[in-house]
């Protein structure tokens, strides 16, 4: 069986991990800029930089967290990844050679907030970012791909968080709106299909989202959170005004989840869990309202959060039009379990091993079927054309000396895994519309800052170290995804 005509198969990245040119052209920091090569998922106080008036420096301990790692300044000493990171800034006319080669129909990329707006709420944007885009849509469109554009991934300017706390504050929000505004003007004709937050589920914190009291202060994040949906419902409101033939889609974080067992604590541990990490933000966003058990849980813990007139009405008009997702693994839940999974991102603290899957070498568990059991969750609940806009395994490559990687785990990864889509499409008829797996080329790992963990069907020659040229090299897992995209998914051997 093929695919439905039109099926959108490509691949996914984001500028945060993928562009670099961090400084070039006119682009500002961004707060991924100042988190050094470590681990995001583990969090320590936040140093500052303070210049001195004899011309020295000191660092300064706040009693504010960020991720271990970052140092919320650019220390020139230090190595950041994303300042480099995979180089698309200089490299974007091969790297989308090399898509099209694959059979690309599609690319998800993400603008970089502080390449159009240096400090992400100036008053004149910069041109030399906003042609760098342009010029990016164009070649795509010329080569007959479909540009998904993610407006924000894991993408505050740093001057949003140091001086505003990021999105706790409206300040981040109003400037948000200008951006939108900005970019779907300057785009129209040429983006149709666009993404608004990225995994709007696992935003709240210093590197997500520019707040440095997330983990500590649930107002605070419940505040940012309202301002992203906000944010969001407002660039669905604009993008179908400014182009009627606009398409967007929210992005959530989406892996399985079971129950331990069929203790029905296990049961309800699981949907209250499912619940408050998942459907929420599907509810918000697809229905455009908080639903009860959220309105309960912030009325029980006397949480508040400040609106503006407008902002309920808002949520009402800008309800997505698709439901996209990254899918990764499955976790199982157990309601007496008390293990801390040590920041495995989206595995839940009430996370169990479920003694039946296989896992990567970070922890992850490869579920192939757990994907067609979320595809049709998913649309049981919405009845909306769904989206992958992620998906794939993180591996260590080995580039042999002719520049090809045996990457042969990554293809039975995927293979498996589009199978489950073609069953959820032709036995359960999911309304499946797209297929962008992550990290197409290698690119920084957003959770670990590692470039040792790949995903990409293109190897980059670049270590942890900062050390490689940046040249390109198709791995197996090239010729595999480009037989399946140029059959429309008909050829999966
Ligand atoms: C998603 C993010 O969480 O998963 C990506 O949207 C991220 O930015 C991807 O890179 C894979 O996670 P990691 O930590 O392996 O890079």
């Amino acid at each position: 069986m093929a695919f439905p005509d039109g099926f959108l198969w490509g691949g996914a990245t984001a500028a945060n991990q993928y562009e670099g040119g961090w400084i070039e052209g006119g682009k500002g920091p961004a707060v991924a800029d100042a988190i050094a090569g470590g681990n995001n998922l583990t969090h320590e106080p936040r140093k500052l930089w303070v210049d001195l008036p004899d011309g020295t420096r000191e660092v300064i301990t706040m009693g504010q967290e960020v991720p271990a790692g970052a140092t919320a300044y650019i220390d020139p000493d230090r190595y950041y990844p994303s300042h480099d990171a995979t180089d698309f800034y200089h490299h974007w006319r091969e790297d989308l050679a090399l898509f099209a080669e694959m059979n690309f129909k599609c690319f998800r990329m993400s603008i970089n907030w502080t390449r159009v707006f240096p400090h992400g709420d100036d008053e004149i944007p910069n041109e030399e970012g906003l042609k760098f885009y342009e010029d990016v849509f164009r070649e795509c469109k010329r080569l007959g791909i479909e540009p998904l554009v993610t407006l924000d991934h894991f993408d505050c300017p740093l001057h949003l968080a140091d001086e505003y706390d990021g999105w706790v504050s409206r300040h981040t929000l109003e400037a948000f709106e200008r951006y939108c505004d900005l970019v779907l003007t300057r785009y129209k004709g040429l983006v149709h299909w666009w993404l608004t937050i990225n995994e709007i589920n696992v935003c709240g914190d210093y590197f997500n989202c520019g707040v440095h009291e997330a983990k500590s202060n649930k107002q605070h994040r419940e505040q940012a959170l309202w301002h992203l949906f906000v944010a969001s419902a407002y660039a669905v409101k604009r993008a179908h005004e400014i182009d009627a033939d606009n398409r967007v889609g929210l992005m959530i974080a989406h892996g399985a989840s079971y129950p331990y067992s069929c203790n029905p604590e296990d049961v309800w541990c699981e949907l209250e869990n499912n619940r408050g990490f998942r459907w929420f933000y599907g509810d918000v966003q697809v229905r455009g309202y908080y639903p009860s058990y959220k309105v309960k849980e912030l009325e029980c813990e006397g949480i508040a959060i400040a609106k503006e007139p407008g902002d309920d009405e808002l949520l009402r008009e800008g309800t997505v039009d698709f439901y996209s997702f990254s899918y990764y693994f499955s976790e199982a839940l157990k309601a007496d379990a008390n293990r801390d999974l040590g920041g495995v991102p989206g595995l839940n603290k009430k996370g169990v091993e479920n003694p039946y899957l296989r896992k990567t070498d970070w922890g992850w568990a490869i579920d192939p079927l757990g994907l067609r059991i979320v595809l049709n969750q998913i649309w049981d609940r919405y009845q909306i054309p769904l989206m992958i806009v992620e998906n794939g395994i993180g591996l260590i490559d080995e580039k042999l000396p002719d520049g090809t990687v045996e990457d042969d785990a990554r293809i039975d990864y995927m293979r498996e895994h589009i199978k489950t889509m073609r069953d959820a499409i032709e036995i359960d008829g999911v309304d499946l519309i797209g297929y962008t797996p992550w990290g197409c080329i290698d690119i920084v790992s957003a959770g670990t800052g590692e470039m040792r963990k790949r995903y990409g069907f293109i190897y980059v020659d670049r270590d942890d170290e900062g050390k490689g040229d940046f040249s390109r090299s198709r791995k197996k897992s090239f010729y595999y995804m480009k037989k399946v995209y140029g059959s429309n998914g008909a050829d999966l051997e």
